[in-house]
């Protein structure tokens, strides 16, 4: 008895036929799958339409199987009379199908915190291992090797695409991805204070992370800002968003505040907009004055030391 390997896409493929070689002393041909007849001599016993019968001469009798599927597995005997005597040979037929996934997950948004459960339903002969790998984490990243991948009390660098890969040997593996978005409240990761002399351009910026997106609001003190009133301008772009001062003056020094929100939450940062003194020609040098008097002489004082650093060095 020999193996006969056929490699078949999802559930129906090719066709397959059996033949057995004979000689002129036979009396009697039939094909079997397992116990059951298929043919005997030119009769078809099978009531199988996929079952046709191909050749039968004095030296050749074969049969044919259209889309040959899974179930066709397993052993086919040729069986013959000669001068009396019945003689068998045999053939496995083992169907191999390529992997394929049936049923995914579909793309899944959730809160910071929930448990998500992935699922990747996948089919073949033999049966396909299956994967999930994160592909947002460098290396293999290799989250489970199950169908299901659960995760609980999901962190937000956890979202990213997950690939289910599923593999057997006989074709490529099937690989599909699925996305996990993870919403958290914003977080404010930069939020500089910044000098600006009286007569400049000002611009504060502050930055948030957030999913879904921070909405922005400005405030001064418990005023809230807005874009064309007392000259200034709020631009969001993204995760960041700036107020911009065109024409920099005294009373707009101070402190600021940067509300960051989405629908999980809110946060804020307190920024200062200060002076800064700058003179014409020379580097910016900063001072953080209370009072305009003090910030003159401050500013008289650095331009002093800036010449006095010049003579040294040249
Ligand atoms: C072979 O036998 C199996 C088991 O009875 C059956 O499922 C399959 O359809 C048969 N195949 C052919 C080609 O007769
Ligand atoms: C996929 O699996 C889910 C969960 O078991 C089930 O509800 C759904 O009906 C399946 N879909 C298909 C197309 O098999
Ligand atoms: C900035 O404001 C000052 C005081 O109001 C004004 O004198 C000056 O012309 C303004 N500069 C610009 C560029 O608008
Ligand atoms: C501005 O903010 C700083 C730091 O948050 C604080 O120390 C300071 O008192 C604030 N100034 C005003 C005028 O509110
Ligand atoms: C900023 O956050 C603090 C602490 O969460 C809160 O007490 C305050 O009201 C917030 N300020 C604004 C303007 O939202």
């Amino acid at each position: 008895m020999s193996d006969y390997y056929l490699k078949c896409a999802i559930y129906f493929c090719c066709f397959i036929y059996f033949m057995c070689t004979i000689d002129d002393r036979v009396t009697r041909v039939a094909w079997l799958n397992r116990s059951t007849i298929l043919y005997a001599g030119n009769d078809k016993w099978s009531i199988d339409p996929r079952v046709i019968i191909l050749v039968n001469t004095p030296t050749q009798y074969s049969i044919m199987i259209q889309n040959v599927d899974v179930y066709d597995e397993g052993p086919y005997t040729c069986s013959v009379q000669t001068d009396n005597h019945p003689k068998t040979s045999r053939v496995h037929l083992i169907v191999q199908v390529p992997p394929q996934i049936m049923n995914i997950s579909s793309d899944i948004t959730v809160n910071e915190g929930s448990s998500v459960t992935l699922l990747c339903l996948a089919i073949g002969r033999p049966e396909p291992t299956v994967t999930w790998r994160h592909l947002s984490v460098k290396g293999q990243g290799f989250v489970s090797e199950d169908e299901y991948l659960e995760i609980s009390d999901i962190k937000r660098d956890q979202s990213g695409e997950y690939e289910c890969s599923a593999l057997n040997d006989v074709a490529a593996p099937d690989v599909r991805k699925v996305k996990i978005t993870v919403n958290y409240p914003p977080y404010i990761s930069k939020a500089k204070n910044t000098g600006v002399s009286v007569g400049q351009k000002g611009i504060l910026s502050c930055e948030a992370s957030a999913v879904p997106m921070a909405e922005f609001q400005w405030f001064k003190e418990d005023t809230r800002l807005a874009t064309g009133l007392d000259g200034v301008r709020i631009e969001n772009k993204g995760r960041i968003s700036t107020l911009t001062f065109f024409n920099v003056s005294e009373k707009d020094y101070g402190n600021y505040t940067c509300v960051a929100t989405n629908k999980l939450g809110n946060t804020n940062a307190s920024i200062t907009l200060y002076g800064e003194c700058r003179t014409p020609g020379w580097p910016g040098a900063v001072i953080d004055g209370v009072n305009s008097a003090s910030r003159a002489l401050a500013c008289l004082w650095l331009s002093g030391t800036l010449f006095a650093h010049f003579f040294i060095k040249f």
